[in-house]
């Protein structure tokens, strides 16, 4: 069978041409590792509550693009709402996504940040996705681990630690 060109990797064109303008390399290599891994990770959030593989799909879209302004901009402050706008500008350009979609995927990642809150389950799969990815990436650290978000994504997971 041959390999599908599909709306993931059209985002991931335009994320990666981004990406690779960063000058600063380790911001360069962090944003690699960050986007795309809270993207895979929230693909498999979202499958795992039930959901579709178009809603993973578009968990996968909103965690490549959630930290968006923070390594474009290398500005920490603010990242969420402004990294919804730049989402929601990239979306819209690429006319491949439905506007309740663009509204779905933005409306996660504009709200991201308050992760002691609880939002809608797709919000929710995209807070945690970014708590996954902070933890499994470094199993041995406490300071991910430690986190009530993080405690309760591995047990509903079924780790056993
Ligand atoms: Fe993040």
């Amino acid at each position: 069978m041959e390999r599908q060109y599909t709306r993931i990797d059209a985002v991931r064109n335009v994320l990666d041409n981004d990406i690779k303008a960063i000058k600063d390399e380790e911001v360069k290599r962090c944003a690699y590792v960050h986007l795309y891994g809270v993207g895979q990770a929230a693909a498999f959030i979202a499958m795992k509550r039930g959901y579709d593989r178009v809603a993973a799909e578009l968990a996968e879209v909103a965690g490549m693009l959630h930290d968006y302004t923070k390594y474009m901009y290398d500005k920490e402050e603010s990242h969420a709402e402004e990294s919804a706008l730049c989402a929601k500008n990239i979306l819209m350009k690429m006319e491949m996504f439905s506007e309740d979609e663009i509204e779905l995927i933005c409306r996660a990642i504009g709200c991201h940040s308050n992760k002691k809150q609880e939002d809608t389950y797709f919000d929710e799969i995209l807070k945690d996705a970014d708590e996954m990815q902070h933890y499994f990436r470094n199993p041995m650290e406490e300071y991910y681990l430690q986190k009530e978000r993080t405690q309760k994504l591995i047990s509903e997971l079924g780790v056993r630690l």
